[in-house]
This record gives structure tokens, sequence and C-alpha cells, in this order.
């Protein structure tokens, strides 16, 4: 298709800024700030369990799953890494392959996220539905963040990124020292499982330090409490959050 003299134009100024460097700069950070936000889903309720190996994370989203289906809810359990096909091998690969460097292990949890959050929370949260999720991007802002080291903001924006900025509505810290939640466990370790207890020192304490600072998206609960008297705690907090009927 011919180009308009407009067109060409444009061209020309691009070109003329791209020689600019400064120019150039702020012309992407105008176009960062011009872009349309995602969609953000108005009728679903998204959940994020999080916590340490063993912590109780998955009995809490079953208990949570199985309270509101009898509410008569529609809900997605689902899993990071790992809650799609994709992921599925992405769990492979990082948690039971051999090493992954570490900037190589933050970004294949980011685009697991990235995948699972198109493909699967999204459009579930469009159909109205509720979504808890086993882990999601506090876990890679503790394990790779803190844990590996790689820093917390650095990790945090890049899942900011790779989730077009979607934020649970909730996010339950099921809080446990990581000795108890190894004992939990047994002999099998996966690869972070198989860490010092220094970087699940470390994970613990960034899991803690993120809901210190936003008390309205947590529910900081602990894990040392027998499996209902948490799953009452969770309940009465999803109560308020997603508006449902104790
Ligand atoms: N509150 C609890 N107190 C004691 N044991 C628990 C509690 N919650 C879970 N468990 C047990 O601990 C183990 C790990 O629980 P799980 O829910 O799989 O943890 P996670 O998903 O966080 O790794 C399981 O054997 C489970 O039955
Ligand atoms: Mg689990």
């Amino acid at each position: 298709m011919p180009r308009t003299s407009g067109a060409v134009g444009a061209a020309y100024l691009r070109r003329g800024i791209r020689r600019s460097g400064a120019l150039w700069a702020a012309w992407h950070r105008l176009r960062r700030v011009t872009k349309p936000e995602p969609p953000i889903p108005s009728r679903g309720v998204f959940i994020a369990l999080e916590g340490g190996d063993g912590a109780g994370k998955s009995t809490q989203a079953r208990l949570l799953c199985g309270w509101l289906e009898e509410l008569g809810h529609t809900v997605v359990v689902t899993r990071e890494p790992g809650g799609t096909a994709f992921g599925r091998t992405v769990r492979e690969l990082v948690l039971h392959g051999d090493h992954v460097a570490p900037r190589a292990e933050a970004l294949l949890f980011a685009a697991d996220r990235a995948h699972h959050v198109e493909t699967l929370i999204l459009p579930a949260l469009g159909r109205g539905e509720v979504v808890i999720t086993d882990r999601y991007m506090d876990s890679s802002i503790a394990y790779q963040g803190a844990g590996r080291d790689l820093g917390v903001d650095e990790v945090r924006e890049l899942n900011v990124w790779a989730t077009g900025g979607l934020v649970p509505a909730l996010t339950v810290l099921v809080d446990l020292p990581a000795d108890v939640g190894r004992a939990r466990r047994g002999g099998v370790h996966d690869r972070l499982e198989s860490e010092s207890a220094d970087f699940h020192d470390a994970v613990r304490d960034l899991f803690l330090t993120l809901a210190d600072a936003d008390p309205d998206r947590y529910l900081v609960v602990d894990g040392e409490l027998p499996p209902e008297q948490i799953h009452e705690l969770v309940r009465a907090r999803v109560a308020i959050v997603a508006g449902v009927a104790r």
C-alpha cells in the first residue's frame, strides 16, 4: 500500500528522534505511559496462596474451593508453575531438571506466569469465576528476588510486565518456619526445596515484608494452626473480599 505523506512525515520524525538519544528515550517513555491498560477483569475474584514448601497452601486451596463451591461459585484451582500444559513443561525444567542459571530460572517462572495469566486466569475471571492459585508472583519475588538475591525490585518489575499488572484481590500467606515445612515434606525435595536454611529464611522474611506493606491485600495465617482453623480465618477474609455469604 502506498504510504501517505503523513506516514512519510511521521517516519522522518521518528528517524530524527532516534538520532537524538535523549529524545528517543523520552518518546519511549511517553509511548509506555499512553499505552492502553490491559483489560482488568471486573467480575471474577482472584485469590493467591503463598508461603514456603509444606506450609499448607494446597490444603487450604482445596478447603477454600470446597467451601466456595458449596456456596454455588464456579472455582478454578490452579498453581504455579504448571497450571497449563506449557507450564507443566516449565515446571519440569525449573523444579526437576539440572542446574538452571538464576536469571534463566526467574525468566522461566515469569514465562509460565505470563502464559498462565493470559490463557487460564484472565479468561476464568472474565467468566465471573473464582480463581485460586497455589503460588503467584510473590513466590518469584521471594525465591528469585530474595532467595537467589537477584533483586526484589527487578524481579517484581519483570513479573508486573509478565502479568500485565494483574494483582490478586487477596493473597493468603501461610506462614511457617522453613524447618517445619521441610519436616512435613519428608525426604522428597525439588531444586528449590533443596536450598539451604538461609535461603528459605530469606524467602520467608520477604513474604512477610510483602504482606506487612499491604495489609488490605494480604491475610497472614499461622501455618502451625490446625488446617480447619486456618480455613476458618481464610473464609472470614474471603467473605469480605469476595462479597460472598459465609
Ligand atoms: N495446618 C497444618 N498443620 C499440620 N499439617 C498440615 C497443615 N496443613 C497441611 N498439612 C500437611 O502438611 C503437608 C504439606 O501440606 P500442603 O498443603 O501440601 O503444603 P504446600 O502446598 O504449601 O506445600 C501435607 O502432608 C499436609 O497434609
Ligand atoms: Mg502444594
